[in-house]
C-alpha cells in the first residue's frame, strides 16, 4: 500500500471548518481506490494554540513538520484578538523555509458557476496564476524608526534575485508550453525601476528559450483591469509575491467566488515538503455559521493528490466536484446556493461512492 505523511494546519475560523470536511472527504477517496494511505497528522497551531500558550506554534515547528511530504493548511488569521502580521508569520515562513517558490493558482470559470461578470460562460475564464513566493515583497526586510513620533518611518524593501525571478519564469514558461503557449508578466517597471525592470530583462532572455510560447507583459494596474475586462485573453500569468497574491483575490471574484479557488505552493525539487491550501482566509464573518464553500479546500486536496502521484484519485475528486457544480442543486451560499459547507462534503461523498 502506497503511504504518505501528511501535516494537517487547519489553523483559524472557517480553515478549521473545511479543513475537517476535506479530510473526510479524502478518507473516503482512500476507501474507493484501495491503493493509498495518507498519515495525517493533526497540528493545533494557529490562535487555539496562541490561547493555551501564548505562542502560535512551538518554536521547533519547523523541524517538526520538515520530514512530511505535504502540508494540507485551512487558513490563518484571527483578527479579532491576534494581529494578522503575527498570526500570519508561520504561513509565510513556510513558503520561505521549504523553499516553496512555485505558488499555483488557477482562476477558471467551471461549468454551473456564475461569473459576476456579464455574459462569461464556462471555459472563457480558464487562468493559471504563477505567483513567485519566496522572496519579492514578502522578504521580511526592513525596520521601524522612532516608532509612535510624528517623524516615524518604516522601510519594508523588498528583495528580487535573478535566481529567484528565473525559475519561477522557467517554470512558467514550462507551464505555458503544456497549455495554451501563451505567458503574461504582471510588471511594474514604469515605476519600479530597479526589480520590475529586472524581471522585464530577465523575462526577454528566458523567452528565447521558448521560442513557441508567446510572452507578453502588462503592468499590474492594467492587468487587474483586464482580468475584469476581458479575462479570456489570459493563460499562465506569472508574478511577484505581492501581484500575484492581489491577482489571484480577483481570480477567484471573476470565476465565481473565493470559496472555489485552490492553491498549491510547491517545492518543485521535492526537498522540502509542498503546501496545500485555498486561496481564501479565515473569513471571520461567516465563521460559525456552517456555510464557508468547502470547495476550494477540496480542490487544493487533489492538487496534493496529484502532486503525491495520486493521479487517479485527484481526478476522480476533481470530477465530482465538476459534476457537483455542474448539477448546482448542494451549494453553499457564496454560489447562490442554500446548502451547508457538511451538505456539500455528504454529496461530494456520495458522489465518490459512485463514480471513483
Ligand atoms: P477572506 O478570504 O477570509 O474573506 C474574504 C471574503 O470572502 C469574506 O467575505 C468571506 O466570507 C468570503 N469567503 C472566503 N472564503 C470563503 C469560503 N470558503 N466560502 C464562502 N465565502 C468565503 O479574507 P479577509 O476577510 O481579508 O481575511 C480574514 C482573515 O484571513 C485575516 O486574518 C487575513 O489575514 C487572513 N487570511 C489568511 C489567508 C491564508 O491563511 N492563506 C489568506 C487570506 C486571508
Ligand atoms: C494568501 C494570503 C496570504 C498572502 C496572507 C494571509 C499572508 O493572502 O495566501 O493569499 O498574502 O500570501
Ligand atoms: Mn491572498
Amino acid at each position: 500500500m502506497r503511504s504518505y505523511k501528511v501535516a494537517v494546519y487547519a489553523g483559524d475560523g472557517i480553515g478549521i471548518e473545511v479543513v475537517d470536511e476535506t479530510i473526510k472527504v479524502l478518507h473516503k477517496l482512500e476507501q474507493a481506490s484501495g491503493g493509498f494511505k495518507l498519515e495525517l497528522t493533526d497540528f493545533n497551531w494557529g490562535s487555539r494554540y496562541w490561547r493555551e500558550t501564548g505562542k502560535l506554534t512551538p518554536d521547533n515547528y519547523i523541524d517538526i513538520i520538515k520530514d512530511y511530504e505535504v502540508i494540507l493548511l485551512g487558513a490563518l488569521g484571527d483578527p479579532l484578538h491576534v494581529p494578522d502580521h503575527i498570526t500570519l508569520v508561520p504561513l509565510i515562513e513556510m513558503r520561505q523555509r521549504f523553499d516553496q517558490y512555485v505558488c499555483l493558482r488557477p482562476a477558471t470559470l467551471l461549468p454551473g458557476v456564475a461569473s459576476p461578470l456579464a455574459n462569461k460562460k464556462a471555459g472563457d475564464i480558464d487562468i493559471m496564476v504563477v505567483r513567485e513566493n519566496s522572496e519579492g515583497e514578502y522578504a521580511s526586510l526592513g525596520g521601524r524608526f522612532k516608532i509612535g513620533q510624528p517623524d516615524e518611518c518604516a522601510l519594508q524593501t523588498a528583495m528580487h534575485t535573478r535566481k529567484g525571478v528565473e525559475r519561477i519564469l522557467r517554470y512558467s514558461f514550462e507551464l505555458a508550453r503544456k497549455r495554451r503557449n501563451h505567458l503574461t508578466l504582471a510588471t511594474k517597471s514604469n515605476a519600479q525601476k530597479f526589480a520590475m525592470v529586472m524581471w522585464d530583462e530577465i523575462l526577454a532572455e528566458v523567452a528565447k528559450e521558448y521560442p513557441t510560447v508567446r510572452a507578453d507583459k502588462f503592468h499590474i494596474d492594467a492587468l487587474c483591469m483586464n482580468f475584469v475586462r476581458c479575462p479570456e485573453n489570459y493563460d499562465v500569468v506569472v508574478g511577484s509575491n505581492l501581484f500575484g497574491d492581489i491577482l489571484t483575490d480577483i481570480g477567484g471574484a471573476i470565476v465565481g467566488s473565493l470559496g472555489l479557488a485552490p492553491s498549491a505552493n510547491i517545492n518543485p525539487e521535492r526537498t522540502r515538503p509542498s503546501l496545500f491550501e485555498p486561496v481564501h482566509g479565515s473569513a471571520p464573518d461567516i465563521v460559525g455559521k456552517g456555510i464557508a464553500n468547502p470547495i476550494a479546500t477540496f480542490r487544493a486536496a487533489a492538487m496534493m493528490l496529484d502532486f503525491l502521484g495520486e493521479a487517479e484519485a485527484a481526478k476522480c475528486l476533481d470530477q465530482v466536484v465538476l459534476d457537483n457544480l455542474a448539477e448546482g442543486k448542494v451549494r453553499t451560499p457564496d454560489i447562490g446556493g442554500k446548502a451547508k459547507t457538511a451538505d456539500v462534503t455528504a454529496d461530494i461523498i456520495a458522489r465518490i461512492e459512485r463514480a471513483c
